[in-house]
């Protein structure tokens, strides 16, 4: 396929959807045709959730991912989303509808520091979360998400030593959950570490009864005051199964798409962040991709995502040793 010099520049096909064609139904059209399958993370915007197949956290979507036959997989999510998949389906055509749709916690931990840490600690185990690149998932023993991160820290023998990274707040979150002493890479994400503490207290004045849900991507502080802390899933599920009637979540606000969707008489309140006048913390990179991008990306079966074979291949131990240790907790 000829890719225009600029969309290779800019990451993204850059054509104008035609204004007189239904872009559902066509997505939906060249989907079949094509035999893909579209997958969203929960931070995607409202109209690409609800075209695609499949819906759910980071866990979620790699499970699917190893699974589908489908011969494309659109992965509506951040780039690290796209290599996992593609790292776990070398065969299939993993398509991410912006390839500049990163993350800045994965890119808060850089392959050549990363290596160095490592080797500081040679007889740790090496502990990462899924938001990270394929090289440094190639250096991992074990890679986590937030559904599974204490299931996996915790089926590990209790003398084992163990670093984890890149999340500090993740990381010193399963300290205190399981008693263990990891040592802990210095990265964040920025999305999560940017709620307002002050700002969620005077929520909580207004709204009583609301319990606060929060990530265990945010700082301590507001850790300690949530009355919930989990992955999307875990928060998503607890949204519906409890008897509460009004929520503040602290997570990227594109989860209270499903939230509502699932429980529509329960009120949920966005946490404010710290730094404008702006009512949500969206992720700036999750919402580059767009309805347009993904169709054009289907129609011209790019942006693809490629991973270099000797990195998928000791990239894909370490996600299959998750996959594993989370089918058989049932996760
Ligand atoms: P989840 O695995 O909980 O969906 O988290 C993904 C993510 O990027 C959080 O910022
Ligand atoms: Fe990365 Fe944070 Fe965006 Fe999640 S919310 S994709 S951790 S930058």
């Amino acid at each position: 396929m000829n890719i225009k010099d600029s969309w290779l520049k800019k990451g993204y096909v850059d054509e104008k959807v035609p204004t007189n064609i239904d872009i559902k139904k066509e997505i939906l059209r060249l989907k079949e045709e094509k035999d893909a399958i579209i997958m969203a993370h929960f931070y995607q915007t409202n109209d690409i959730q609800d075209i695609a197949d499949f819906v759910g956290d980071s866990l979620a979507l790699a499970q699917e991912a190893a699974k589908t036959d489908a011969k494309i997989i659109v992965l509506a999510g951040v780039h690290f989303m796209g290599e996992t998949a593609k790292i776990l389906s070398p065969d299939k055509l993993v398509l991410v509808p912006d390839l500049n749709a990163g993350c800045s916690l994965a890119d808060s931990c850089p392959p050549e520091e990363f290596k160095a840490f490592v080797e500081r600690y040679k007889d740790h185990t090496v502990l990462t979360y899924v938001n990270t690149t394929a090289k440094i998932k190639a250096l991992s023993d074990i890679v986590v998400t937030s559904t599974n991160a204490k299931t996996i820290v915790d089926s590990l023998p209790k003398e084992e030593k163990i670093i984890f990274g890149p999340d500090r707040n993740l990381g010193n979150y399963l300290n205190s959950i399981t008693g263990r002493e990891m040592v802990l890479w210095d990265g964040a994400c920025h999305v999560h570490e940017k709620f307002s503490v002050e700002k969620i207290v005077a929520l909580k004045k207004e709204h009583p009864e609301a319990l606060v849900l929060a990530h265990p991507e945010c700082k301590k502080p507001l850790l300690l005051l949530a009355d919930y802390v989990g992955s999307t899933a875990a928060l998503l599920k607890y949204s519906t199964t409890s008897e509460a009637k009004e929520f503040i979540v602290a997570t990227e606000s594109g989860i209270i798409h499903q939230m509502q969707k699932q429980s529509p008489d329960k009120l949920f309140i966005p946490a404010p962040p710290n730094d404008s006048t702006c009512a949500c913390n969206d992720c700036e990179y999750m919402k580059l991709n767009s309805l347009e991008k993904l169709y054009n990306a289907l129609k011209y079966e790019w942006p693809s995502i490629d991973v270099d074979e000797n990195i998928r291949t000791e990239a894909v131990k370490p996600i299959n040793k998750m996959l594993d240790i989370s089918k058989k907790a049932g996760l």
